[in-house]
């Protein structure tokens, strides 16, 4: 069993999929994490993200970058939503999400083109949204809780300038899955979002 979970930033998407990965004993990928594994080797080499297109999808991560607890930043995140608008670099991950997505008993994937482009044979999409401000109001609860001091506007704007490049974009860009389920997390707490996402689920398969 396939199941696709896809939605912008700080929507739950990637609570309900890890949540899933254990309900149905199933691998997860949080394929966020291979665009921002790019986008810090791509800091670390101190490469301009908007013009050196070729050298950028040419970064070649090490997996161990994939457990650095600095991928999970905002900035990070941000220069992930620039770097992942380049079709090459989409193309240098596909293989590997694709591969992830059809072993043997299933996969649980979240991002934002999973059940478009990387798994459209799913056997349940999931696409899950929020409000921009309930979003932000939980990134930067997230933040506080590690010791960031951002505040909650420039956290806002950081949600509606992402939220913008990645639906905007040419190459895979987000959009919901027309044989997808809408789940909004809005006004739902962690425990009744995964409730919901399971019963969705069981609904498709
Ligand atoms: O999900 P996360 O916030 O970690 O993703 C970081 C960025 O990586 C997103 O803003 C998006 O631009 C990009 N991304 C993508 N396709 C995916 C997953 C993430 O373009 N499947």
């Amino acid at each position: 069993m396939i199941i696709a979970v896809d939605g912008p930033a700080a929507s739950g998407k990637g609570t309900i999929a890890r949540a899933l990965a254990r309900h149905y004993g199933l691998p997860h990928l949080d394929t966020g994490l291979l665009y921002r594994a790019v986008a810090m080797t791509v800091q670390r080499l101190e490469l301009d993200a908007t013009k050196e297109a070729d050298a950028v999808a040419a970064c070649d991560f090490d997996d161990s970058l994939l457990a650095d607890p600095g991928l999970r930043s905002d900035a990070v995140g941000q220069l992930a939503s620039v770097v992942s608008a380049h079709p090459l670099v989409r193309a240098s991950l596909f293989q590997r999400q694709k591969r992830f997505a059809h072993q043997p008993g299933g996969a649980v994937l979240d991002g934002r083109d999973i059940g478009t482009v990387i798994a459209p044979e799913a056997d349940a999409k999931l696409f899950v949204k929020a409000t921009p401000q309930i979003r932000a109001r939980r990134r930067h609860s997230e933040l506080h809780a590690h010791g960031a001091t951002i505040s909650y506007d420039k956290v806002l704007a950081d949600i509606r300038a992402r939220d913008a490049r990645d639906s905007g974009r040419a190459a895979a860009p987000l959009v919901q899955a027309p044989d997808s389920a809408l789940l909004d997390t809005s006004f739902l707490t962690i425990d009744e979002s995964v409730r919901r996402a399971i019963a969705l689920v069981e609904a498709r398969v």
